[in-house]
């Protein structure tokens, strides 16, 4: 898939007539949590403290106990049990929280489990969530004031799968054909395009309903092909970025292959290969520390720490 040579989604591409007129029901009738929406409003709006995440956090009884529940996992070996959501912050950190926080309220309204034989649900789950970590991370990294940014890099992450995400969950017949289509040999695009099921368009159509910011919308269209973009250039670069950097490192979506026009994203994103190779070695760092805590929310075993350690001279490789 060469973004130089991939067709530009638009909104107005060819959607499955059956998918594009449920898309506007599912806008109406499948809402994310209430917590989810306070949370990506509070995080969007300012910098958040550790007492507004609390506040959020202590509204939701079922999402409460699943943050002490984590705090007290053999994970973080404490000594006395943790009983109260202040604690399970400190305990689990607040950056780590803030993702996986929002990482629940999306699992809760899109439940990936009963996926088709073959693809991997929980590997998608893990993809965004790498992905939203690599996405902040690069922008703490590049520019430590821009709170909001790192925001936004951070929701954008979770949600540039969208339209895959929804295709699982409420069409699951059109998703087998798809993946008989891949399966069968067939590039990912090239099928979707066949059965009028582009992901980036899917996706989009639902943010557009959920009237989600612009900014979220971009990055859904645009991920595979940021040089479209005609607005929100850096925030839709950083998501490919990070999109190819999880991809790369044993985080990527089973059926899809990234690939990326490096030049490009590094002048958007005024970087240089040699900074972009140092800030990789940090964030691989990072995500192997807090891997364990997204296995333990999927209730499964650490399992990619030897696809980690992929080498860093291949990862900027195109
Ligand atoms: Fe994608
Ligand atoms: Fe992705």
């Amino acid at each position: 898939m060469n973004s130089g040579s991939q067709t530009v989604p638009t909104l107005d591409m060819s959607v499955d007539l059956q998918v594009k007129q449920r898309l506007a029901d599912i806008g109406r009738l499948v809402s994310l949590p209430p917590t989810t929406f306070r949370l990506l409003s509070l995080l969007m709006s300012e910098k958040t403290s550790a007492r507004e995440l609390q506040g959020v956090l202590e509204q939701d009884p079922g999402l409460a106990a699943k943050v002490i529940s984590l705090s007290n996992s053999a994970m973080y070996a404490v000594r006395d049990s943790i009983s109260t959501i202040d604690r399970a912050i400190t305990i689990i950190g607040f950056k780590e929280l803030e993702i996986i926080a929002l990482g629940i309220g999306l699992t809760e309204t899109f439940d990936l489990k009963k996926v088709p034989p073959g693809f991997d649900g929980r590997g998608l789950w893990l993809h965004c969530l790498a992905v939203s970590w690599i996405a902040r991370e690069l922008v703490l990294a590049l520019w430590p004031r821009q709170t909001q940014e790192a925001s936004e890099a951070m929701i954008g992450g979770l949600l540039h799968e969208l339209g895959i995400i929804i295709l699982i969950a409420k069409f699951p017949v059109h998703f087998q054909q798809l993946l008989d289509l891949v399966n069968s040999g067939q590039d990912l695009r090239q099928a979707e395009e066949t059965l009028g099921l582009r992901h980036e368009v899917v996706g989009c159509l639902l943010a557009k309903n959920w009237d989600l910011p612009q900014v979220f919308q971009d990055v859904i269209l645009y991920h595979h092909v940021p040089q479209a973009a005609k607005k929100s250039q850096r925030a839709v670069a950083l998501i490919t970025l990070a999109d190819n950097l999880a991809f790369r490192t044993g985080y990527g979506v089973s059926i899809e292959n990234v690939q990326i026009d490096l030049p490009y994203i590094l002048n958007v994103l005024d970087l240089s290969v040699d900074r972009l190779q140092d800030l990789v070695k940090k964030i691989l760092t990072s995500i192997t520390k807090v891997q364990p805590l997204w296995d333990q929310v999927m209730n499964g075993k650490s399992r990619r720490q030897e696809e980690n350690s992929t080498s860093l001279s291949s990862l900027l490789k195109k």
